[in-house]
């Protein structure tokens, strides 16, 4: 299946009758209707994992900052990330994080996250249910590192996020604050990076078009992908 994103047209596309599970034309279509996957469960869940490959592809993307759940003492707590990369025959998506941040150590407490995205323009919303793992220190954390645009990098020069400050801050030295870091400054928040990596054991697609209002959830069971249209 492409990896394409469909452009969901308003004006609702042919009718069709049946399921579709699992038939159908896929992600493309005989007719060329945009709306065609809507009818095919497997056509859905191609634009489900497209949706969050341009997510890590394309900044423009609204995938590209999805929201991130996790549970603490206080209870639920949801933030935005940027989303950096997604491998969809692993069922992985990563994203970068401080380690000292309630992100990273609400997942050591309970390594269960859920993902939000929506795209206003496709009128679609994902919802994934995950587990992460923490890469700190690590081939992956070293390689990711490496690859971290140094302005990016100054993030975690800061002191841990959340700490309160008597003046507004961005929490960086003064100098630090216009130019970006040298390889020796950057260097000292190796310590506090971190790739989070989400395996994804549940994607949840409503799409809220007009007439063909659709939602399917596709679950993974002993590595294989199973989807079954719900109400929506
Ligand atoms: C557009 C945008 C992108 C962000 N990307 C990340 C990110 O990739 N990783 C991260 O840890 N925080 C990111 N943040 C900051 C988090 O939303 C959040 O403020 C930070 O993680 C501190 O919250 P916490 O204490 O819940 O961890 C981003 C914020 C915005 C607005």
């Amino acid at each position: 299946m492409n990896a394409q994103v469909h452009a969901i047209g308003a004006s609702g596309g042919r009718a069709r009758s049946g399921s579709g599970s699992g038939s159908g034309s896929g992600s493309g279509s005989e007719s060329g209707s945009d709306t065609d996957f809507l009818f095919d469960l497997s056509g859905v869940e191609a634009h489900a994992w497209a949706m969050l490959e341009h997510g890590a592809s394309d900044r423009r993307s609204p995938c590209h900052a999805p929201s991130v759940a996790t549970l603490s003492a206080d209870g639920p707590q949801v933030r935005t990330v940027t989303l950096r990369h997604v491998d969809r025959a692993a069922a992985i998506l990563r994203f970068n994080a401080d380690v000292r941040g309630g992100l990273v150590t609400q997942l050591m407490d309970d390594p269960r996250a859920a993902v939000h995205a929506y795209d206003p323009a496709g009128k679609t919303q994902l919802r994934l249910r995950t587990v992460a793992t923490l890469h700190r220190g690590d081939a992956l954390a070293l390689s990711t590192w490496q690859a971290t645009n140094p302005s990016a990098k100054r993030c975690y020069l800061v002191p841990p996020p959340g700490s309160p400050s008597d003046e507004p801050t961005t929490g960086l030295q003064a100098p630090l604050e216009r130019r970006r870091p040298s390889e020796a400054e950057s260097g000292a928040g190796f310590v506090h990076f971190c790739v989070v990596a989400l395996k994804i054991e549940s994607i949840d697609w409503l799409h809220v078009h007009a007439i063909h209002k659709r939602r399917a959830r596709f679950d993974l069971h002993d590595g294989r992908w199973q989807g079954t249209w719900l109400t929506p």
